[in-house]
């Protein structure tokens, strides 16, 4: 998109332990196949919804969602190129997709990482340890899993775009049979996203009521204003 002169390579976004020149293709590292699909809405609902920890409870209800998420509080961390949305839910059973995957049994402490990227990209980490050793404060253990969703949106136009993903984990790097069953429990994932966010694309074209946004919104929010910003900015320069 856009003026290709322009275009800057100094600010695509490095992956860590994946193309970080210091660190590339980190061995300790697996990752998930890249999948990729169409989505019949505008780019930044794409984004909304990788900023919106709430949507995982009514739309992944069956893989997903963990026990106790509804109501607990959101951290909002502005940066110069993006926010982050996070929090600790501790001492909860990890969710049924998740579950299998992790180095240990029983409940555990989980971080749920939101991170959107200027223009469009965005990544969710998820960190679990056994419970009792995670938050905020604390060195997280060796055994500590950590899984990283990274999201890349393209715009086809205003009412489609391509959608790009892998998922990258510390552990167990050379297990395929992880690796599948995490690109399948994603892609389902993205299936249900895909339902509602063409449905959100339908109704709010065709919206009749004012639109009103939630608390919960407010991370989605604030990188809208930072890409209504940018365009505006390119737009007096051109
Ligand atoms: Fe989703």
């Amino acid at each position: 998109m856009g003026d290709a002169d322009a275009a800057n390579p100094d600010d695509i976004f490095t992956i860590e332990n994946y193309d970080n020149p210091e660190n590339y293709d980190n061995p300790a590292w697996g990752r998930t196949a890249g999948g990729s699909m169409d989505i019949a809405c505008h780019y930044l609902y794409i984004v909304d919804n990788l900023l919106d920890a709430s949507h995982v409870a009514l739309v992944h209800v069956s893989s997903f969602a963990g026990a106790g998420t509804g109501n607990l509080p959101l951290d909002i961390e502005k940066l110069d190129d993006g926010v982050i949305v996070s929090r600790w839910v501790l001492d909860a059973a990890p969710p049924p997709h998740d579950a299998p995957i992790l180095p240990f049994p029983g409940d555990c402490d989980h971080k749920q990482h939101y991170e959107c990227r200027l223009p469009s990209t965005a990544f969710n980490m998820s960190i679990y340890t056994r419970a009792g050793t995670g938050g905020d404060d604390a060195n997280l253990p060796d055994d500590s899993f950590i899984n990283i969703s990274y999201n890349f949106m393209t715009p086809v136009d205003a009412d489609n775009t391509r959608y790009f993903w892998f998922q990258h984990r510390n552990s167990q790097p050379d297990n395929e049979e992880i690796s599948r069953q995490m690109f399948e429990g994603a892609k389902t994932a993205f299936i249900e996203d895909r339902e509602v966010l063409t449905e959100v694309h339908h109704g709010m074209k065709e919206s009749r009521t004012r639109h009103i946004n939630l608390g919960i919104d407010a991370g989605a929010m604030r990188f809208r204003k930072m890409v209504e910003r940018r365009i505006a900015a390119k737009v007096l320069r051109a």
